[in-house]
């Protein structure tokens, strides 16, 4: 018997990386799952790598048209959303003299205007005592050069979960916060310019950890589980760390 049978799920940036681990281990627990992503082309790629009880929407986070639409298809194929994973996002080195506008404007957009829609859309859609979860990261606890605007976004999603852990608790829905270290997925590897900067930037990474390498998309979807199902039924409103120790020793 798996942890989420029966369930439905929503995972937003459910294609890649940290969604899309999550999606696999949530159809394994048997979840029916619905995954999100902008790329047409990657998301028909993780439905299929998914292989099963997953409907792919494709649906950008900061757009409320694309959120409609998203929650339509839950709605109509008479679902009611037992776990929302908003975890949608990512980021890229800027130091403060490089913030560009349009740099502001993608981070906060696919961030936090796209976490705070998910969301607020999921509302009516959500089952009593649903679990929604937001992923925030290491970046919105620690000053890390040029991750300025990234790690912003990622403070505003950690405040989100408190202030609606207590707006949501009369339906008994637990909101918390993820909050992943250095992870090995194709956003952090796309954060150098080509493999060898990719190489070396793991090695970094790696090397901020006390247990000396990256993560991997696998070990935070565990995490996720276990605040998706009743394991956790006493907690809300928190922010847990999956980072090795990066930000706590
Ligand atoms: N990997 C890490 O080390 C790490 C550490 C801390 C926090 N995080 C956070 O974890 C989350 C997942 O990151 P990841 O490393 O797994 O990255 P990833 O491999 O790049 O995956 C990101 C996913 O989000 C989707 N996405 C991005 N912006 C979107 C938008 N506006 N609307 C809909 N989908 C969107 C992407 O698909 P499309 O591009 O096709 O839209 C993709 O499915 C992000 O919120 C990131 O900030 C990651």
């Amino acid at each position: 018997m798996g942890q989420l049978d029966g369930k439905t799920v929503v995972i937003t940036g459910g294609t890649s990386g940290i969604g899309l681990a999550t999606a696999q281990r949530f159809t394994q627990e048997g979840a029916h799952v619905y995954i999100t992503g902008r790329r047409k082309e990657t998301l028909d790629q993780a439905a299929e790598l998914i292989g099963g009880n997953v409907t792919p929407v494709q649906a950008d986070s900061a757009n409320l048209a694309d959120l409609d639409r998203l929650y339509a298809t839950v709605a109509d194929a008479g679902h009611r959303i037992d776990v929302l994973f908003a975890n949608a996002g990512g980021g890229e080195f800027a130091p403060l003299d490089q913030v560009t506008e349009e740099h502001y404007d993608s981070t906060f957009d696919s961030n936090v205007k796209g976490t705070l829609f998910t969301v607020q859309k999921a509302l009516p859609h959500l089952v009593d005592g649903a679990s929604v979860i937001l992923t925030g990261s290491i970046a919105g606890v620690s000053g890390d050069p040029a991750f300025g605007v990234y790690g912003a976004s990622k403070a505003a999603i950690r405040s989100f979960s408190r202030t609606w852990a207590n707006e949501l608790s009369g339906r008994g829905i637990r909101v918390n916060t993820i909050s992943p270290g250095p992870i090995t997925t194709p956003g952090v590897n796309g954060l150098a310019a080509d493999e060898e900067g990719a190489e070396q930037l793991r090695k970094t990474l790696a090397g901020i950890v006390p247990l000396g390498r990256m993560g991997q998309p696998e070990e935070v979807a565990a995490l996720a589980l276990f605040l998706a199902t009743d394991q956790a039924s006493f907690i809300t409103g928190t922010e847990i760390f999956v980072d090795g120790g990066a930000k706590q020793v």
